[in-house]
């Protein structure tokens, strides 16, 4: 059933139209916002934003003090024991990274809740860093067991992880696949990859094209999420748009957020678009008739379409239906 559809023209923007429903798969995953599980009111917040999926922070967002770190992991903590949290399919803890004195403490407290099924792991370097944290999660797991399986999202963010991506894609855990067997998606952490490289940031983000080209690619490979990088303009709406949409030409997924003022965007950005969605479903029925005429290429709308255009179209229906959104009939 196809309820509540409506078309968003957004005018401010590049007049680019979408539709979409208010019903929405759970595992649809567009946008990734960060609450800092520093503050009580942020995660008071978290409980009404929107987002596809909601990272509470206990890296950077929290400050580097001892105190901080564990008052924070503290407050995370008591928060999950809440009822009113958002479901567990939503929730992500981005914990410290495995060189840090707090990363053992964060897993072992943080597994023992059974709302966190997704770990973003930042600063991961190589495959031999996953299976770091794969035992600790193996440990933890021994005494809080789960049935569910957990998400392992490594964040790339230095040259080093750029230079092993296909063996961090690929990774598997020697624990099996409840204690993060395989990676889930990718995450590129943009400003700690232009510290690490210095890669000098221009608006233009072309210094990043070869980068997130690669990410998203060796997302692709390994049948993965690829989710691009934090807009850090978060007042700036035109410039977060022109991003995503960048983004989502490059094959990403999803985007990271900072502030509740970006989810919309990215949510109706990383789905495929009115436009693409008939071109696709004419697409689909042209070649359909066309096989049953014994033809293999078709013309349509002074475009040559054939083989490879049926699987793009294909995805790009399947995504649709995934996020809800309203597939035309195309019947003559
Ligand atoms: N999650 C939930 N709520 C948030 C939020 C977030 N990430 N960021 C802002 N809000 C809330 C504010 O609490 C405020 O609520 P209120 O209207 O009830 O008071 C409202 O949204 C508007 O916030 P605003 O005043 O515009 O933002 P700010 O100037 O207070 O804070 C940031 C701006 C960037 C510091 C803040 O958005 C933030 O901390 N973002 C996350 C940063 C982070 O996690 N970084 C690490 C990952 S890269
Ligand atoms: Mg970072």
């Amino acid at each position: 059933m196809q309820t509540l559809i409506r078309a968003v023209v957004h005018q401010n923007f590049n007049q680019s139209i979408r539709c979409f429903s208010t019903r929405k798969s759970p595992t649809v995953r567009r946008s990734y916002l960060y609450v800092p599980s520093s503050s009580d009111k942020l995660l008071e917040k978290s409980l009404t934003v929107k987002s596809d999926i909601i990272i509470y922070d206990l890296e950077d967002s929290v400050s580097p003090a001892s105190t901080d770190k564990e008052n924070a992991r503290d407050r995370l903590y008591s928060f999950f024991q809440r009822k009113d949290i958002p479901q567990p399919e939503r929730i992500a803890v981005r914990v410290n990274d495995i060189n840090t004195p707090f990363f053992q403490q964060d897993i072992a407290h943080i597994l023992q809740s059974s709302s966190v099924r997704t770990l973003i792991l930042p600063k991961i370097h190589s495959a031999q860093d996953l299976h770091y944290v794969s035992r600790h999660i193996h440990q933890t797991y021994q005494k809080y067991p789960k049935e569910i399986p957990l998400r392992i999202i490594p964040s790339i963010e230095s040259a080093r992880a750029l230079w092993n991506l296909g063996s961090i894609a690929g990774w598997k855990s020697e624990h099996g696949a409840l204690n993060g067997g395989t990676v889930s998606g990718l995450l590129f952490a943009a400003e700690d990859y232009c510290a690490d490289t210095s890669i000098l940031r221009t608006r233009s983000r072309q210094e990043l094209l070869y980068t997130r080209s690669q990410i998203a690619i060796a997302a692709k490979a390994f049948g993965l999420e690829a989710i691009d990088m934090v807009c850090i303009h978060y007042k700036d709406l035109e410039y977060l748009q022109d991003e995503c949409e960048d983004g989502r030409r490059l094959g990403f997924s999803g985007k990271q957020a900072i502030h509740p003022t970006q989810i919309e965007i990215i949510q109706n950005t990383f789905v495929p678009t009115a436009e693409e969605i008939l071109r696709a479903a004419k697409i689909l029925h042209g070649m359909r008739a066309a096989h049953a005429s014994q033809k293999g290429a078709i013309g349509l709308d002074g475009e040559m379409i054939d083989a490879p255009m049926i699987k793009q179209a294909t995805k790009i229906i399947e995504i649709a239906k995934e996020a809800g959104l309203e597939v035309p009939q195309i019947d003559s």
